[in-house]
């Protein structure tokens, strides 16, 4: 059978060393030890022997004596005790312990809230949390991480012996939890390299024994990993333990310890195991012997005893105890997965060298500053840049520890993102890269902006955005897959609900805001008045005069002033006003149209009842039917036309109702009698016997005609008389009905009327 003995077995450098203080501690009676001074019985009835005194209370320490504080540590509390009961110290506590407790203190006395990962039971972490005053939270579980109420600020630690992988997955837990974490591993590197070279001894032998202590939490934690490969696994204290029926008919059987367990110890196992097997095989050779020949079977069998002994070898000596390098290692400051603060003191185009208090200068390759590809280290650092660090390796080749300001960078990020995601909270972040489908901007890490979720309207050129730094919201996250999505049109949507909000409260009708013309339709013109906010400005709001299409008086990107007319919040409708911002031309109006004054203007539409006259923009004025000539008119259009320019005669003006009131008869009546005036009563005379006065009035003595005047001459001394344009009764209902069929949404005919009139 081979025994096979795994690498890093057996006593650690700590405890080494607490063995070898107390073996010194012991030449000076009387010496005492709070608690067991290793996790090992033979051991610490070895030290007994030689006058060790394991205590439960200080109390049972005589004064003058030596008190050995064991490679767990102390409270800081137990030693101050312990020295004002007059005992001399002796410091065995193990230097990654040590750093652990400084830690913690100093951390707590910094305001993290600190958090240990390890047994609460377990005198190493009893000693780190007395060591911060008992300011420090013990959890042994993601699970217990997940109830915790977490401060902003958490620190987190481990106890030595942990297990890397769920120091890993608490971190995560409270990655999510926390907004700023600080990770030290403290877990010990002995341990560590002791649990991976057991595992991998076991998948490769038929048994595993492990020895230690059945109190050592490490020695339970070697066995449980051995046996989480399926090999059957014995724990053992000592050589008395091993029974010989675990290896029947086994060949290779491996052997690992303990950190409390010491070298000689592993021989003795080892010693056993190659004795057992001995025995077996001179058993066996014996009971094949007496099955052939007694005498000849005697001697076959010590030839056979020597031809195959018990093979025994060993992978490695345990290392660490006798390791020159041990002394360099124990007073750490710094392990692999700390993130630590640190100054930027050199930096070239590769890299970037920085303090961080160990006792060589880190570097960053130029790899690890960022995600993004960065061409020169100078772009991203500067010397006395202060900066946060992840460490790689406590030492590269050169004696330099290796740091990573991405991986530092993300684990913040991290933190930040989660935070973000949780309360639902705003980022900021760079855009970067066009990708397909989207964007990616740099939160830290690389997120994914989905095209969908640019803007608020769909947008085709997304190159235009790189460069360009946004306000985002996290729409999902996966730490472990590395994947952040994100949302800028969630955050638009956000701030367009409040901007509108917040318009609707303060808005006033009358108000003159800036504006920009976003979309024409028939009946109008959307115009933004703010953070996308639209209102409506309708056609007939445009101009004083009328207006066929919205897009006669606007386009799409004008930037105008128009007035708020109306603001209803409950159905989010906002009505604008554009010619209400412009000069009214109804201002002066009876300086510029004076009555009797004669001006040109142009038809603008024909009714029944006459014709509208434009003077200019935004004034028209009516020609009523009895005004248009001098005669009887049926219908206006035998004497206008749409279109046509025409002299008229303002004959009244209101400019409160905004009325004005034409004549074309009053300019042509004028030129007429002028021409009857001009002619010599002889030609009268002369042609007199063949002239009727039917000829030379025309109709004005028909019966229809001379009605028609009378009820002009009332109306033009009514209009004289009233502050009433010549429309009469008769024409406002026809002008309503006009009016009506244009404006079919108008209740009121008389409303409608007016608004045609005006
Ligand atoms: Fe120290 Fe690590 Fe041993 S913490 S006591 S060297 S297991």
């Amino acid at each position: 059978m081979q025994v096979t003995v795994a690498e890093h077995a057996g006593f650690c450098f700590g405890v080494q060393r607490a063995v070898k203080m107390a073996m010194e501690a012991t030449e000076n009676h009387p010496v005492y030890c709070l608690g067991q001074l290793i996790h090992n019985p033979q051991v610490v009835q070895e030290l007994a022997e030689k006058g060790l005194k394991v205590i439960d209370d200080l109390s049972e320490a005589a004064p003058g004596g030596t008190l050995v504080v064991r490679s767990h540590g102390l409270p800081a509390s137990a030693i101050e005790e312990a020295e004002k009961r007059g005992l001399q110290v002796v410091n065995a506590t193990c230097p990654f312990v040590g750093r652990a407790q400084k830690l913690a203190a100093q951390l707590v006395a910094e305001g993290y809230q600190v958090i240990l990962i390890g047994d609460p039971g377990h005198p190493e972490v009893r000693a780190i949390v007395g060591s911060a005053d008992g300011e420090v939270i013990v959890a042994n579980s993601p699970e217990m991480l997940r109830q915790l109420e977490v401060k902003p600020e958490v620190a987190l630690l481990a106890q030595t012996t942990q297990d890397f992988a769920q120091f890993q997955t608490c971190a995560a837990v409270l990655l999510s939890k926390a907004r700023e974490l600080r990770i030290y591993n403290t877990i010990c590197t002995a341990t560590e390299k002791r649990m991976a070279a057991a595992l991998e001894l076991a998948k490769k032998v038929q048994a595993m024994i492990v020895i230690g202590g059945k109190n050592s939490a490490n020695t339970r934690r070697l066995a449980q990993v051995c046996r989480a490969t399926g090999v059957p696994t014995y724990h053992i204290e000592t050589e008395d333990d091993l029974d010989p029926q675990w290896f029947s008919g086994f060949e290779h059987v491996g052997v690992t310890a303990g950190a409390s367990t010491p070298k000689w110890m592993i021989e003795g196992v080892v010693r056993k195991m190659m004795e057992m097997e001995e025995q077996k095989v001179q058993q066996a050779n014996e009971v094949e012997a007496s099955a052939q020949l007694q005498e000849e079977a005697a001697d076959k069998e010590v030839a056979q005893a020597g031809e195959a002994p018990a093979e025994a070898t060993q992978e490695a000596q345990p290392a660490e105890p006798e390791d020159a390098n041990m002394e360099a290692q124990a007073f750490p400051t710094i392990n692999p997965g700390d993130i630590v603060k640190g100054k930027v003191v050199q930096v070239t185009d590769d890299e970037a060298m920085v303090d961080i208090g160990y006792k060589s200068e880190g570097i960053i390759h130029k790899g690890e500053l960022a995600f993004r590809p960065v061409t020169s280290a100078k772009d991203v650092l500067s010397v006395g840049d202060e900066l946060e660090v992840y460490v790689e390796k406590v030492e590269d080749g050169e004696g330099n520890p290796v740091l990573s300001k991405r991986k530092a960078d993300a684990a913040r990020a991290w933190v930040v993102l989660e935070e973000a995601h949780q309360k639902g909270e705003t980022i900021e972040a760079p855009v970067i890269e066009r990708v397909k489908g989207g964007l990616l901007v740099d939160v830290g890490v690389r997120g994914f902006v989905p095209a969908s979720h640019v803007d608020r309207r769909f947008v085709d050129n997304l190159e235009q955005f790189i460069g360009q730094v946004w306000k985002l919201k996290v729409l999902e996250m996966d730490r472990d897959r590395n994947n952040v999505v994100l949302s800028r049109k969630v955050v638009l949507d956000e701030e367009f609900e409040a901007r509108k909000q917040e318009l609707y409260e303060t808005l006033k009708a009358g108000e003159i805001v800036d504006g920009e013309v976003k979309r024409l339709t028939d009946f109008g013109a959307f115009v933004d008045i703010g953070s996308g906010v639209e209102g409506l400005l309708h056609v007939s709001e445009m101009a004083f005069s009328r207006v066929d299409h919205p897009s006669d008086v606007v386009s799409e990107g004008d930037k105008i002033k128009v007035m708020i007319l109306g603001v209803d919040k409950e159905r989010e409708r906002i009505s604008l006003g554009l010619k209400q911002t412009l000069p009214d031309p109804w201002d002066n109006i009876t300086e510029k149209y004076p009555e009797g004054s004669v001006v040109e203007g142009e038809v603008t539409r024909l009714v029944d009842f006459g014709a509208f006259v434009k003077l200019e923009d935004g004034i028209e004025g009516l020609v009523h039917i009895s005004q248009l000539a001098n005669r009887n008119v049926a219908k206006p259009d035998e004497v206008v036309q749409s279109g046509e320019t025409v002299k008229v005669k303002v004959i009244s003006v209101d400019p409160e109702r905004r009325r004005i009131g034409l004549s074309i008869r009053e300019v042509e009546q004028p030129a007429k009698a002028a021409q009857a005036e001009s002619r010599p009563a002889a030609e009268y005379q002369q042609s007199a016997p063949e002239v009727t006065l039917g000829d030379l009035f025309g109709d004005l003595f028909t019966e229809q005609s001379a009605e028609a005047d009378n009820t002009e001459a009332k109306e033009v001394e009514a209009e004289s008389s009233e502050p009433e344009n010549a429309a009469s009764a008769e024409e406002e209902s026809t002008e309503a009905e006009t009016a009506a069929a244009e404006n079919p949404e108008e209740e009121g005919t008389e409303a409608a009327a007016e608004e045609a009139q005006e």
